[in-house]
């Protein structure tokens, strides 16, 4: 592993697929063969699963928790407490072989708020945001922004973080967007 990497007297990380400047902080847990890329920030108490594939730049806050089956792309944030899951019907009597669970992935850019869950087989789209304490059940386009239980477009906002207007600009800042297939795509220029 990079020597740069930093790993608490307290925390545990048992993966050696860590990039450069990656901090694990006290009492995280990374589990042999996870994957995290550079220049993360592994939050108390986050638990990261063997099968778990992270990006770089990637924000995971306290106590998240990354299962097998989930890919988090670049500069993705993690707000604190949110969850994935990765078994849509869990039985504990009834042990499924794990090829059966569902894969989640949380596109490059995107924010997921504080205590959000994420009900497996979806994709959070580039830049989407989803709010603090939403039920994600659907996918999300790129951009999007979902509320609620179960969570619904009431918007869309900016890579910067900004709440686009009805002519899709962001007022923080130069960026102007056009609907597309997926959601919003960036107006170069
Ligand atoms: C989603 C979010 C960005 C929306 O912010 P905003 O653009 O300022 O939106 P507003 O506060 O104007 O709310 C718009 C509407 O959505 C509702 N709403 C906003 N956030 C909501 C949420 N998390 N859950 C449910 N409804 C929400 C508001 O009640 C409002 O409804 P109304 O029009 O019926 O009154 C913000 O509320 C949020 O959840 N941020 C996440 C914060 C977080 O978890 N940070 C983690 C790191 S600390
Ligand atoms: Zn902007």
């Amino acid at each position: 592993m990079d020597e740069s990497v930093f790993v608490h007297s307290h925390g545990l990380c048992e993966s050696e697929d860590v990039g450069p400047r990656t901090r694990v902080w006290a009492f995280a847990h990374v589990m042999k063969g996870a994957r995290i890329g550079a220049d993360c920030n592994v939050g108390g108490h986050a638990f990261v699963e063997a099968g778990a594939v992270v990006g770089d730049r990637v924000t995971i806050k306290n106590a998240v928790q990354i299962w097998d089956k989930v890919v988090v792309e670049d500069d993705v944030f993690l707000g604190p407490n949110m969850i994935f899951t990765n078994d849509m019907n869990p039985r504990a009597a009834f042990k499924k072989d794990p090829s059966g669970f569902l894969p989640t992935t949380v596109r490059q850019g995107a924010s997921i708020g504080a205590n959000a869950t994420i009900v497996c087989g979806t994709v959070i789209g580039r830049n989407a945001f989803v709010g603090a304490g939403a039920v994600v059940v659907r996918s999300v386009r790129d951009h999007a922004i979902v509320v609620g239980s179960p969570a619904r477009e009431i918007g869309w906002m900016c890579a910067c973080g900004g709440r686009l207007d009805d002519a899709l600009a962001c007022p923080d800042c130069d960026r102007r967007y056009a609907l597309a297939d997926e959601g919003l795509r960036l107006l170069e220029g």
